[in-house]
């Protein structure tokens, strides 16, 4: 696939209105200003990253890195620039980087329904363990439990994906 000029690097405070933009044209109950607030000024087992296109945040990701585990508690593409391998090079980023802190294994939540993150996760490796009932407070709905091992890359490709300043 052609490269595309985009910058994956971490989130900082002055990113969050950008980063709402996504969240809110993404998710039916997106995070609140504060929560981004929270994580990132509080929360020293979280890591929160943009990628940023032309000058614009067009799409985030975090996880918590506990001992030698990855918890992705947020990932969204901006609509526009969605279905152009954006969201799979994040989660590639991600991985480099929970490789790089120690983890040996990710995992997440996504809803039932959600098939296109699920075909994505699907593709990086995760395969569903479990359903939380009832996760999603909106509507009830289940979240299928994911996980993957991340003894898939090597450090030549995790340098790769996060580029030099890494
Ligand atoms: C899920 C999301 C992050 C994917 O980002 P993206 O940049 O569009 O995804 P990519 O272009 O990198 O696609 C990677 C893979 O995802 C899957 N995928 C992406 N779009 C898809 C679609 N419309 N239909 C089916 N599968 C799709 C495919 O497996 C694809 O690989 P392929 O191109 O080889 O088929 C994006 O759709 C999004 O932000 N959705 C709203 C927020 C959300 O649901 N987040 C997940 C919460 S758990």
């Amino acid at each position: 696939m052609e490269r595309l000029p985009i910058e994956f690097r971490p989130m900082t405070l002055g990113d969050i209105p950008a980063v709402l933009q996504v969240e809110q044209a993404s998710f039916t109950t997106p995070w609140t200003r504060q929560a981004f607030y929270n994580e990132l000024a509080y929360n020293q087992f979280a890591q929160y990253m943009v990628v940023e296109k032309e000058g614009r945040v067009i799409g985030y990701c975090g996880m918590w890195l506990i001992l030698n585990e990855a918890h992705i508690t947020n990932i969204a593409i901006h609509p526009d620039y969605r279905g152009r391998g954006i969201g799979e090079m994040m989660i590639d980023g991600m991985m480099a980087l929970a490789r790089e802190a120690g983890a040996d294994s990710m995992t997440l939540e996504v809803r039932v329904s959600n098939a296109i993150a699920q075909q994505l996760y699907r593709k990086k490796g995760f395969e569903m363990t479990g359903i939380r009932p009832r996760y999603y407070t909106d509507n009830q709905e289940d979240a299928m439990i994911m996980w993957a091992k991340l003894d898939g890359g090597s450090d030549e490709a995790d340098r790769e994906v996060l580029g030099a300043g890494y």
